[in-house]
């Protein structure tokens, strides 16, 4: 697999995959940085993911993450970005890196946060999880969107981090 020119890695996927977990884990295995989206928006806006939602709506949020999306096509190279679930649809998003997404069944996400250690944290701040229905119906509305936009897609259920780190970067 060729990178693209600005050689940036892109993790895409559905809210609570591990797209943080695999980032980290691929600055561990390689000399690249890692930058969060939703991380550049709250500081953008000095305020939470939450909050924005509550405070000022979806589709303001949905403009910031088109501007952020400008700005790491112009600004950022060589680096590993981890996005928030809906990100997926900015218009420019092959260019700014090889799109790599992280596949997974909707059980296996939610065991996934469900069991995790912070999981009332996890759960609190990621407002279209509130409702477990509608989560379902994102998440089925949005599996078939990530596939079609992805270069690289990567099964991530029932393995580490590690192993997932380890597969992405043997393809480039
Ligand atoms: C969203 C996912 C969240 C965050 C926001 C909206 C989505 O990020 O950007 O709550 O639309 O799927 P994570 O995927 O990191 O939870």
């Amino acid at each position: 697999m060729k990178a693209r020119a600005n050689n940036n890695i892109v993790l895409i996927g559905f809210m609570g995959v591990g797209k943080g977990t695999v980032a980290r884990e691929l600055v561990e295995q390689s000399k690249f940085f890692a930058i969060d989206c939703d991380d550049l928006i709250e500081s953008l806006e000095n305020r939470t993911i939450k909050k924005i939602f509550e405070e000022s709506g979806e589709k303001y949020f949905r403009e910031l993450e088109r501007k952020t999306a400008k700005w790491l096509e112009k600004n950022v190279k060589n680096s590993i970005i981890s996005t928030g679930g809906g990100f997926y649809k900015v218009e420019n998003l092959k260019k700014i890196g090889t799109i790599v997404y992280l596949q997974s069944s909707f059980d296996a996400i939610f065991e996934r946060i469900l069991h995790h250690p912070n999981a009332k944290h996890k759960l609190a701040k990621r407002p279209l999880l509130k409702d477990l229905k509608k989560a379902q119906n994102i998440f089925n509305d949005r599996i078939k969107k990530y596939k079609k936009c992805a270069d690289i897609t990567i099964n991530v259920e029932n393995r580490t981090a590690k192993e997932i780190a380890k597969e992405i970067l043997n393809m480039f």
